[in-house]
């Protein structure tokens, strides 16, 4: 019997990638074509790559590199190029590795059915660019989505913020909102399927508005939350200017939606923010976070940040040092400022801020973190939790899951394993800085929850 064909897929970058990742997949699995974990096994190899770091986009070229060289003695392998990079690089791609196969843009993720055919009549396909979205496809097969704990669903593309450090804009191109009703309908679908949690992906997830009718991420979060069976609720990223008292409400209304909030705030100073072209400062920052703690009490918030942004001084960043201290975010994503092609911040002509400056203020950002970490998890030893089991653990006789606000749990699972994807209910019995441990809850759900401080603390 013929050997099956196998598909490799190597993942960067943001969830969305992740998403296209699985789109990818599916779109192969359709076809009859199987996912492999050994690159050496695979017929067809896709990199999905991240560019919004220039870290991550030099190593789409090595990774790359190191995937040529399994072709040397595998002429027939298949080598896509994918992702962020991918829609940087297009036409440059072919001729810097003349072995490459196919380069796909993030929104042409739809046509890799397409573009395969078209290799095996010879030709090497550069898909990048923009499409409108209702020329793009949205294909709906779960296929792919087997085996992962969350089901996510993008509702709008793109970004049309101006943010001087940023390459989203050119690499996923301008906004493009999805319908409010094909949207529901993909989230119905992936409950029918079996998903407790959905997570609603955009690079500016909260400006998402329905093209026909106009209405807002609130109106479209109450519709979704309101659907039966739907467990738990995220969504990201939320931009903060964007955040609207009507979307704080819809957090305090419906207990199924998470009680967690990435909101990236990128620097503490206003100076910063500025010549960030944020468009908003601290003060809005601030607020937003009050409201959304008095609308949900206990809502664990992260954030990420930018240090050694062009023109920086001590005082900036002390300024997110005492936002640090003083918001204690839940979880934090520090980076290194990286110039991006074709941004604007290079452009400034601002004093740059040295490397050794630069790794110093992100290890004491760190730090306090941290120790910020440290503390809160501490206060959850000894409460319990509904977690939802996401994978194996490295110990065997381990699984680790997700409290509601996102924190990362060990656990024992005693006689038999929890099943993937699914609640299970965990007592906090040590805390981390990264992560809490925990063990089977032993005391009734139903008992648990109806004790007052159960209800008051989310983890
Ligand atoms: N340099 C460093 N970090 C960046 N980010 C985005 N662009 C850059 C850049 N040029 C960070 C931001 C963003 C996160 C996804 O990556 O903090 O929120």
């Amino acid at each position: 019997m013929r050997r099956p064909k196998r598909f490799f897929v190597e993942t960067w970058g943001c969830q969305m990638n992740e998403l296209d990742s699985q789109r990818l997949s599916s779109q192969l699995m359709q076809q009859g074509i199987l996912p492999t974990r050994e690159p050496q096994q695979a017929d067809l190899i896709l990199l999905n790559s991240c560019s919004v770091r220039e870290k991550a986009a030099q190593k789409a070229y090595s990774r790359l590199g190191e995937y040529r060289l399994l072709k040397r003695s595998r002429p027939d392998l298949l080598l896509g190029f994918c992702g962020c990079v991918a829609q940087q690089e297009g036409d440059r791609a072919l001729e810097r590795l003349p072995d490459l196969d196919f380069v796909i843009g993030p929104a042409r993720v739809g046509e890799l059915e397409d573009i395969l055919r078209q290799r095996l009549l010879g030709r090497r396909v550069v898909a990048t660019g923009f499409p409108d979205a209702t020329q793009r496809n949205y294909d709906l097969d779960l296929l792919a989505r087997e085996g992962a704990y969350k089901g996510m669903v993008t509702i709008i593309e793109g970004c049309d913020k101006k943010c001087t450090f940023c390459i989203v804009p050119t690499t996923r191109g301008p906004e493009q909102n999805r319908k409010m009703e094909s949207i529901l309908d993909e989230v119905k679908h992936l409950l029918d399927y079996g998903f407790l949690e959905i997570e609603l992906l955009g690079q500016t997830v909260n400006h998402w508005r329905d093209p026909e009718t106009g209405e807002d991420f609130a109106v479209l979060l109450n519709r979704v939350a309101s659907i039966p069976g739907l467990e738990r609720l995220r969504f990201v990223t939320s931009y903060p200017r964007d955040f609207t008292q009507e979307m704080v409400d819809q957090l305090a209304k419906h207990s199924n939606i998470c009680p967690y909030l990435h909101l990236p705030v990128q620097s503490g100073s206003n100076r910063i923010l500025r010549l960030m072209g944020r468009g908003y400062d601290i003060e809005l920052y601030l607020d937003l976070i009050e409201r959304l703690r008095e609308g949900r009490p206990g809502i664990a918030l992260s954030t990420d940040i930018i240090v050694g942004f062009p023109g920086e001084t001590d005082d900036d960043f002390e300024a997110t040092m005492d936002l640090v201290a003083n918001v204690r975010f839940a979880s934090l994503f520090a980076f290194k400022y990286s110039p991006r092609p074709g941004t604007a911040a290079p452009r400034l002509k601002l004093p740059e801020v040295t490397r050794e400056v630069a790794d110093d203020r992100l290890q004491r950002l760190f730090a306090l973190q941290k120790e910020i970490q440290l503390e809160i998890n501490q206060t959850l030893v000894g409460e319990a939790f509904d977690i939802l089991v996401t994978s194996w653990g490295k110990k065997p006789g381990t699984q680790t899951g997700r409290t509601p606000c996102h924190r990362l749990v060990h656990f024992e699972y005693g006689d038999e394993p929890i099943p993937l994807g699914t609640l299970t209910r965990i007592r906090v019995e040590k805390a981390y800085p990264h992560s809490l441990i925990g063990g089977l809850d032993k005391v009734d759900s139903q008992v648990a929850s109806e004790s007052s401080t159960e209800v008051m603390i989310s983890a």
